[in-house]
C-alpha cells in the first residue's frame, strides 16, 4: 500500500512516500481503506519521537491517528461494522499500530463509528482525536454541569473548536481564549466571553465575568501560557489540562497547589478504548445541528510534510485533513 512513512524520528523532511505491506486485521479488528486522514498536533510530536513513552517505535513507522474510510475486511469475531461500511476512528496508533497516513489502517472494531450519510470522509476524519479529547475533558474528567461557568483555553484550535460547542450544548456558560484573528470565530462557536490571549489580561477578564471563580477550566494550550490558571478556578471546581508533552509544567507541584486550594486537578489524556460509542454520539450532535464542524484545510497525502509545518505553528484555525484516496 501507499503510505507516508518515517524511517527515523526527526523534522518534517523525515516524512516520505513509500510502498509498504498492507496490514492484516486481527481478531476484533477491521481493516479500513482510508479516504482521508486527520492531522493533529500529536502527529508532529510523534514524528519527532515524543510518543515513545506510549509505544516503542519500529521502522518503517506510519504516523497519524484519525482516519475515515470504508471497511475493507474484518477480523475474527467482528459482526459490526461490516465490509463496505463508511467509518471513522482514531485507530490503534496509540498502542503502536501503523497510523492513518496510508491507504489502509487497522482499528479495533469498537473504536469505529458509522459516518452519517450526509458527512464527507474529510469531515469525518477531522473529528476523532480533537472531539474525543474535548468531550472527555469536559464530561468524563471535568464533570461539566449545565449552568456552570467554564473556560476553554485555546478555543480556536481543533480541540477547542469542539469543546466550546460541546459545553454550550450541555448548557454551560462558556469563556474561551484565542488570538486576535480568531475572536469573531470563537464567538461564533458560542463562547459568550472571548478573551484575546495576545491583548487581554486573561485573569482580569475572567475575574470580571466570574467573580467567584470558574467551575471548570480546560487548558488545551500549555502551562506556560496560563500561569494564573489555578487562581481562576473556585475552590471545589475542576482544573483540567490536556497533556501537550511540550508544555505541561511541573505536574506534581501543580497537583499539590490545587489540593491546597481544594481544586480538583486533572491531566486528561484521550482514551481510545471503546471510543466508538462516544464518536457516534458526537456524530449525532453534528448531524442534528448542535455542533458545527470546524473549518478545514485539505491537502493531498503527498503533502503531509507541509501539513506538519502548518500544524506545528500552533495557530491553525480548526483542522487539517489529508486526502489519501478518492472513492
Ligand atoms: N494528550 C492528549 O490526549 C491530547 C489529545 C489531543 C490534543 N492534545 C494536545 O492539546 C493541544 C491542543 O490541540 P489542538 O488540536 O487543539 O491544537 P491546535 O489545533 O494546534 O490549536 C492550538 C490552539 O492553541 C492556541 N494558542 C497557541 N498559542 C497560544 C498562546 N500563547 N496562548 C493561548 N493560546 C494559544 C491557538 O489559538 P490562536 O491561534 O487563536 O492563537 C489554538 O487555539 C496540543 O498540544 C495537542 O498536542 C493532547
Amino acid at each position: 500500500m501507499r503510505a507516508i512513512i518515517i524511517e527515523h524520528t526527526g523534522g518534517p523532511e523525515a516524512l516520505r512516500l513509500a510502498d509498504v505491506p498492507t496490514p492484516e486485521p486481527g481478531p476484533g479488528q477491521v481493516l479500513i481503506r482510508v479516504a482521508c486522514a486527520g492531522v493533529n498536533p500529536a502527529d508532529w510530536k510523534d514524528r519527532e519521537g515524543m510518543l515513545a513513552m506510549y509505544a516503542p517505535y519500529h521502522f518503517p513507522y506510519i504516523v497519524g491517528f484519525d482516519a475515515a474510510g470504508v471497511v475493507e475486511r474484518v477480523g475474527a469475531g467482528v459482526d459490526k461494522p461490516r465490509p463496505g461500511d463508511r467509518v471513522f476512528t482514531p485507530g490503534n496508533h496509540g498502542q503502536g499500530a501503523w497510523g492513518s497516513y496510508a491507504e489502509f489502517m487497522v482499528a479495533n472494531a469498537d473504536r469505529t463509528a458509522t459516518i452519517p450519510p450526509s458527512m464527507s470522509f474529510a469531515a469525518a476524519a477531522s473529528i476523532p482525536v480533537a472531539a474525543l479529547t474535548g468531550w472527555q475533558a469536559l464530561f468524563d474528567r471535568g464533570g461539566l454541569q449545565a449552568g456552570q461557568r467554564i473556560m476553554i483555553h485555546g478555543g480556536s484550535g481543533g480541540l477547542g473548536s469542539f469543546a466550546v460547542q460541546f459545553a454550550r450544548w450541555a448548557g454551560a456558560r462558556v469563556a474561551a481564549t484565542c488570538g486576535t484573528a480568531n475572536v469573531d470565530y470563537v464567538r461564533g462557536l458560542g463562547a459568550e466571553n472571548v478573551v484575546d490571549h495576545r491583548r487581554d489580561d486573561i485573569a482580569a477578564a475572567i475575574r470580571a465575568w466570574a467573580p467567584d471563580g470558574l467551575d471548570l477550566l480546560v487548558d488545551a494550550v500549555g502551562a506556560s501560557t496560563l500561569p494564573v490558571g489555578l487562581g481562576m478556578v473556585r475552590p471545589g471546581g475542576a482544573y483540567v489540562s490536556i497533556p501537550t508533552l511540550t508544555d505541561d509544567g511541573d505536574i506534581e507541584a501543580s497537583f499539590a497547589a490545587a489540593a491546597a486550594r481544594q481544586v480538583r486537578r486533572v491531566f486528561s489524556t484521550m482514551s481510545d478504548v471503546g471510543c466508538g460509542r462516544q464518536l457516534a454520539t458526537i456524530a449525532g450532535l453534528i448531524t442534528d445541528g448542535h455542533v458545527t464542524l470546524p473549518p478545514m484545510q485539505t491537502l493531498p497525502l503527498e503533502q503531509a510534510a507541509e501539513a506538519h509545518v502548518l500544524i506545528q505553528t500552533r495557530h491553525v484555525r480548526g483542522k487539517i485533513v489529508l486526502n489519501v484516496a478518492e472513492f
